[in-house]
Parts: structure tokens; sequence; C-alpha cells
């Protein structure tokens, strides 16, 4: 597929990076540039070689929301019996291998929810999160009011989504947010980093953990134990169970073969 408003590279043959490109509008989140990201993820997800992904914006925006030009003159019968919006955005939640959000700049709206919506969020010392959709006279519409509160607790996100307010990368890092800060110059040395050290790590085991830790957000504790303990047990009829702890016995760094 040809991409017009992303761009695609590979990274050390494996890490696969997607860098929103419409710049412009601040990345503002369209439905080609929605299918785009969809396709491009899906895409590594199947590739063998990939083992991890990231995507990033531009260094003033990550992605200033849904496009908020072309819904301007939407009404319900094209938002909800069309599903104009968001009907390509939860494409994400089908990829299984590990999807990083490296942000600088704005991440507002849809492009907060985004962020959320990879498994981690590192972040640049300039990046700034916010919901700010009731500015619109609407709410957040792909994920915000559900996945904020689960990251950073009921009165930040009710204080974001009802003031509109952004916070900065200090204070998303204190709420549970981002997972690191770093100087915008390194952002991609560290977002790559960290995507590198997954590639290097058992895939099985990293597919397992990143299902498991989403399965907490959809389950009871009794429930989402019995789930990590399926996959637990399971993953000692991998190979890189039996060479990771052979290894370790052994005082020798482990061959992992992903199998
Ligand atoms: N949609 C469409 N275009 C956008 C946009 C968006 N969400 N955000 C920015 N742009 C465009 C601007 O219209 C402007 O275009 P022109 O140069 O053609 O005028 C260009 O990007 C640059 O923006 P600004 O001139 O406004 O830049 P700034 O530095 O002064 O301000 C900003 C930056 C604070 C991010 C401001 O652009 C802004 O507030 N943007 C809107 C943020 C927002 O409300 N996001 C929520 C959208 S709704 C949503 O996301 C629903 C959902 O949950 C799915």
């Amino acid at each position: 597929m040809a991409y017009e408003l992303i761009e695609v590279r590979t990274e050390a043959g494996k890490v696969g990076v997607v860098q929103l490109n419409r710049p412009k509008q601040l990345n503002a989140l369209n439905n080609q540039l929605m299918d785009e990201l969809g396709a491009a993820l899906k895409a590594f997800d199947a590739d063998p070689a990939i083992g991890c992904m990231v995507v990033t914006g531009s260094e003033k925006a990550f992605a200033a929301g849904a496009d908020i030009g072309a819904m301007a003159s939407y009404g319900f019968a094209e938002v909800y019996g069309g599903d104009y919006i968001t009907r390509n955005w939860e494409t994400i939640r089908q990829v299984r291998k590990p999807v990083i959000a490296a942000v600088s700049g704005f991440a507002l709206g849809g492009g907060c929810e985004l962020a959320m919506m990879c498994d981690f969020i590192i972040a640049a010392d300039n990046a700034r999160f916010g919901q700010p959709e009731i500015k619109l006279g609407i709410i957040p519409g792909a994920g915000g009011t559900q996945r904020l509160p689960r990251a950073v607790g009921k009165s930040k996100a009710m204080d974001m989504a009802l003031t509109a307010r952004m916070m900065d990368a200090t204070e998303a890092e204190r709420a549970g947010l981002v997972s690191r800060v770093v100087p915008l110059d390194k952002l991609m040395d560290e977002a790559l980093g960290a995507a590198l050290t997954i590639c290097e790590l058992p895939q099985l085991a990293v597919m397992a953990a990143k299902e498991s830790v989403n399965r907490s957000f959809e389950t009871g504790l009794s429930d989402g134990v019995m789930f990590e303990r399926r996959l637990f047990h399971a993953l000692f009829a991998t190979a890189d169970q039996k060479e990771g702890m052979d290894a370790f016995v052994g005082k020798r760094k482990p061959q992992f073969r992903h199998r």
C-alpha cells in the first residue's frame, strides 16, 4: 500500500517506525491517516523480522486530534449512522507485538487517545497532553474518558476532560501517563533503544506479557490472575523458556529463537 499521510521505515531491520506526516495540520487525524496507520502497523505485525513498533509525529505535534475541519459539518447521521470519524481507530488494538508511542509536542484529543492506545508512551520534554474536546462542544470519542482515568486516576482525568487544560511532560510522567521523559533531541534514540531491547527478548513471552497486561483493563482481579497463570504456564512449552533458564543457570548469554 502506498502511503501519503504517514512515513514508514524499518530501523536495524527489526523495529517498524511509523511517522505521522500531516505537518501543516499538526498531524490532525482523518480517516485516510488512520487507515494508513492501521495498515502499516498490521503489516509490521505480520512481518516475522519485526519485533516492535514505534509511532511518532513531528517535533511540534504528535497529533493535535481528530481533524476538526473534516468533521465540523457532520451531523448524527454521519457520525453515528456512517461511523465517519472513529470507525478505523481501534485497528491498533489488533496488533499483537508491542507498539511504543514516541510523543513530542501536542498530543491532544484523538492524539492523546492514539498515544494511550499504544502500549506505552515515551515523551519528549516538550510534550503536552490534553483532552480539549469540551471546547468544541463534544467529548473525547476515541477512548479518552476510559483510558485516561485508568492511566492517571479520576481526579486528573476529570480535570483534563472538564477544563481542557493540558498536562506537560513532567506532570504526565508523575501521573503515570508516560513511562519516561527525555530531552527532545533524544526522543527517537530512547524509543528505538526501548524497541530494540524488546526485539532482543523472547517474542512469545513479549506478546504474552502485552496480552496479559491489556487483560487487566478488561477483567476483575481473580479472572485476570487466572488468565495470567494460563499464559505463564503456556510459556513453559516454548524453546526460549528452556534457553533463558539454561543460560541463567549456566551463566551464559541466552540465544533466543523466538519459538
Ligand atoms: N484538526 C484540523 N486542523 C488542525 C487541528 C485539528 N485537530 N489542530 C490544528 N490544526 C491546524 C490549524 O487549523 C492550523 O491550520 P492553518 O494553518 O491552515 O490555519 C494548523 O493546524 C496549525 O495550528 P494552529 O495555527 O492552531 O497552531 P498553534 O500553535 O497556534 O496551536 C494547537 C496549536 C494548540 C494544537 C491548536 O491548533 C489546537 O488547539 N488544535 C485543536 C486541538 C483540539 O481541539 N483537538 C481535539 C480535536 S477533537 C477530537 O480529537 C475528537 C476525538 O476524541 C476523536
